[in-house]
């Protein structure tokens, strides 16, 4: 191992003249905690040791890519040896993100049976697929979806978790499939990040205390006769390191921590994975102070391989690699010498393979350090008995689609459920009686897809509609079912307009899926767009008990609604499971969720985490209520505190998406804007997701020209421009479609309140032009009241016109021009 090392080192030292100061800012191995590591067995060593010496260059560079099932063909995976594939929150097989299941299997077939044909001489090996199994096997209809991590770490529940791992094991071998990039095991910091709910809590603990539990679930127990194999597949412990915490809870951010806070807050649940002998580590995104994840070799190497003995392999995440200085999604020898064993090379595989292989040639990438790559991965599709196993279709479980949301596997995601939501008011309405009439209302209260949020099918979780989820349970379905037992009745209300007088409502409401990047927040104010608050004041002022469901990926600042309610029950993001939710309103199990994350008291999103200095919380960590708990509350204050206040300049859309607490809305001709998250459409516009330079980051908006259809970024809260200096509207676009009739660009300053220009001859002027910036002054739409924009940009037209925009931002400007 240390020679390894220094042939690594030795290796940067001479390759990656930028690898070098990175790793000057590294960790150092030997004050992390040890590990007591099994050895790797001696017969599997020996069957590398054979295979090693018996493949070709070649493959044992395509080994170490992994390519996407979007961008990459069984014959892909014959003609350049790859040795494993996955499917991306976005990708599925055939391109159907809805298809059935038998669809897996026949695609896990095609890709094992390339990677098996005769090659000459050359040995036979078995391909892996990958793929996000995160709550359930989200990917495929009518699969059991769990609580996301976010709630199961409400349940405290270690042995549940072990439960929940083998159902999706099972599950996952029912479609042919081998390994999940599960768990993540993020210790998130900042409830401003999007992958909060990813996060099992703030506190260490819960992450250590489950992450075995789940590996021995998912893989089951080494020495064992079907570890890794028969209901078993391959873990992933994910994203390492200190994905959770990057500064401002940025996404893909940096992690400007010491030393100490890392081995502290970010590494024992790793140390808890390993001695449960996960067999594969995600590198994360993130950076720790300054150095990417895919380029740290102190540690990938120095503290994961040689001071823990992890002997799995490590998978990059999709192209983390091209961060690395000096590197480009195809080409980064930095990263595997780095300690990277598998580039995720989504699209970039084929780039990725041509040069690495040059590397591996010209001996830039040393021979050692690719076999000790290959050995790596040869080394867990050994344990997992991949070259045994046969064709996926033959194996086991594979093909018993009555396992998929089988009764059984239902029964733990609602228990889940269960234990999972934490009660945070009760003034005496809990439990509800069964044998009353109950009004459900709010927009999450029939509706799936708001109660699985992201990673849920397709990516974001956005996109779906209720005939995807066969078998699910909503809430209002628990509800009904509840009753309907106890002698009550139910009624549906989405606005909570009711024609019987209930004898109490419940109100289910909060956050619109989204996954990773898109779910970065500023601030912790959560944005009622759906009215919720209105309904539950309405019902309230009728006298009417109102219980509060409240739907969220994170803690958000929601006081207004805690007080309108007379018992508020913080839910998560439960699954296909609804049914849970009733069980505890109904009093047939008692509450036992405990907060994973501390409440706030305002809306600033400061980071707020137990344990710190001054640690003042609406709820603590570890708060939840029984049901015999009716201590009267006194009204909280409905002050939000200081908002992070959107800056007066600079990107009000980016990255595919709002920014901050911005809305991205459409309009129809009705002057009734809906807000939006993935694509939508409404006869007049159509907006869709779309790449530029990274995944979705950048939106096509098409005017159907059958009625004036508006796309708007509008502002939660009116902001004050009027000291800002002039301004101009900077937008990045591709005209796709030239507009042939009035294309008019607004800004919204209150009721009755709208500047507008005609910018349709702008844009012809650009259209089919590919990439262009426009830059159009504020001063060119007369009649703005600066210091009340509720909606700095807007773009209506009545006949045919299609955009691609990338970004939109204010900027301070010295032109005056209107032309
Ligand atoms: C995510 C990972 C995921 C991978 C493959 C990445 O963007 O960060 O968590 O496993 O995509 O879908
Ligand atoms: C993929 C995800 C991935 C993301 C990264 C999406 O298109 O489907 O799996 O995490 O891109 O940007």
């Amino acid at each position: 191992m240390r020679s390894g090392w220094l042939a690594v080192a030795s290796f940067m030292a001479l390759a990656a003249g930028t690898a070098i100061a990175q790793d000057a800012g590294g960790a150092h191995p030997d004050r992390w905690p040890r590990l007591a590591a099994a050895a790797p067995g001696a017969a599997i060593e020996a069957r590398i040791d054979m295979l090693i010496a018996a493949m070709s260059l070649e493959q044992k560079v395509g080994q170490i890519v992994q390519g996407d099932i979007g961008s990459t063909t069984p014959e892909d995976v014959a003609t350049y040896h790859l040795g494993s594939i996955l499917n991306g929150g976005s990708s599925s097989p055939g391109g159907d993100e809805f298809g059935p299941a038998s669809v897996w299997v026949a695609a896990a077939d095609a890709y094992y049976d390339a990677s098996m044909r005769p090659n000459g001489k050359l040995p036979r090996i078995p391909v892996m697929w990958g793929s996000d199994a995160v709550h359930g096997h989200n990917n495929i209809v009518g699969a059991t979806l769990f609580p996301h991590n976010i709630g199961l770490g409400a349940a405290r529940n270690p042995a549940l978790m072990e439960k929940i791992g083998q159902v999706t094991a099972i599950e996952m071998r029912v479609t042919g499939l081998d390994w999940t990039f599960a768990p993540t095991i993020a210790v998130a910091r900042d409830d401003r990040w999007g992958r909060t709910y990813e996060s099992f809590g703030e506190d260490p603990a819960i992450a250590t205390s489950y992450a075995a539990a789940l590996v021995h679930g998912i893989q089951g127990r080494r020495g064992d006769k079907d570890w890794l194999k028969g209901p078993h597949i391959i873990a992933t412990a994910k994203h390492f390191l200190a994905d959770g915490g990057t500064a401002d809870g940025r996404d893909r951010g940096d992690a400007t921590i010491a030393e100490a806070e890392l081995i502290r807050l970010h590494a024992p649940a790793y140390v808890a994975a390993l001695e449960a002998d996960v067999q594969s580590v995600m590198a994360s995104f993130s950076g720790w102070n300054g150095v990417k994840m895919h380029g740290n070799a102190s540690l990938l190497t120095g503290v994961l391989k040689q001071r823990w003995g992890f002997d799995g392999l490590v998978v990059g995440d999709w192209d983390g690699h091209a961060k690395v200085p000096g590197c480009t999604p195809t080409d980064c020898p930095a990263s595997i010498a780095a300690g990277l064993d598998l580039y995720m090379g989504p699209a970039s595989w084929k780039g990725l393979y041509a040069s690495t292989l040059a590397a591996a040639q010209s001996g830039t990438l040393p021979m050692a350090r690719l076999d000790d790559a290959v050995r790596r991965i040869l080394r867990v599709k050994l344990r997992a008995g991949l070259f045994e196993a046969g064709k996926p279709s033959t194996r086991e479980y594979a093909g018993r689609y009555e396992l998929l949301g089988a009764p059984g596997h239902r029964a733990v995601a609602r228990q889940a459920v269960q234990e999972s939501l934490v009660l945070l008011k009760n003034n005496g309405v809990l439990p509800l009686k069964a044998g009353a009439h109950i009004l459900v209302a709010g927009d999450g209260a029939d509706n799936v897809a708001k109660q699985s949020g992201g990673w849920t099918l397709t990516w974001q979780g956005t996109g779906t509609k209720p005939e995807h989820f066969p078998g699910a349970t909503s809430i209002f379905a628990g509800v009904r079912d509840a009753v309907k037992a106890g002698g009550g009745t139910a009624e549906l209300s989405i606005n909570g307009r009711f024609t019987t007088r209930p004898d109490a409502a419940i109100v289910v409401f909060g956050e619109d899926p989204y996954a990773e990047f898109q779910g970065d927040r500023a601030d912790l104010y959560f944005d009622d767009t759906r009215g919720s608050l209105d309904i539950m004041r309405r019902l309230k002022a009728a006298g009417i008990p109102v219980v509060a469901v409240f739907l969220s990926g994170r803690p958000l600042w929601v006081n207004r609604h805690i007080n309108a309610a007379d018992a508020f029950v913080a839910a998560w993001l439960p699954g296909s499971e609804g049914g849970g939710v009733a069980d505890a309103l109904f009093g047939k199990a008692d509450f036992k969720g405990k907060l994973p994350f501390s409440w706030p008291a305002d809306a600033k999103g400061v980071p707020l985490n137990v344990g710190d200095a001054d640690y003042k919380s609406l709820y603590p960590f570890g708060y939840g209520l029984k049901l015999a708990d009716r201590s009267p509350v006194p009204p909280l204050s409905e002050d939000p505190g200081i908002i992070v206040e959107q800056p007066l300049t600079g990107p009000i859309f980016a990255r595919g998406r709002p920014d901050g607490t911005r809305l991205l809305q459409i309009d129809g001709a009705n002057d009734s804007p809906q807000a939006i998250s993935g694509a939508a459409d409404n006869g007049a516009i159509a907006v869709r997701p779309v790449d530029r330079d990274a995944q979705e980051d950048a939106r096509e908006i098409s005017w159907s020209g059958k009625s004036r259809g508006t796309l708007i970024v509008s502002n939660p809260r009116a902001a004050d421009l009027s000291a800002a200096g002039p301004l101009a509207l900077a937008l990045d676009l591709r005209v796709d479609q030239a507009p042939t009739a009035p294309a008019m660009l607004e800004i919204r300053c209150g009721p009755g309140c709208t500047a507008r220009l005609d910018i349709a001859d702008r844009l012809a002027a650009i259209a089919g032009k590919g990439w262009q910036s426009v830059s159009i002054p504020l001063s060119c739409l007369t009649g703005t009241k600066l210091d009340h924009i509720t909606a700095p940009f807007a773009l209506s037209s009545s006949a045919p016109l299609r955009l691609t925009l990338s970004s939109i931002a204010l900027t301070p400007t010295k032109e005056t021009s209107c032309r």
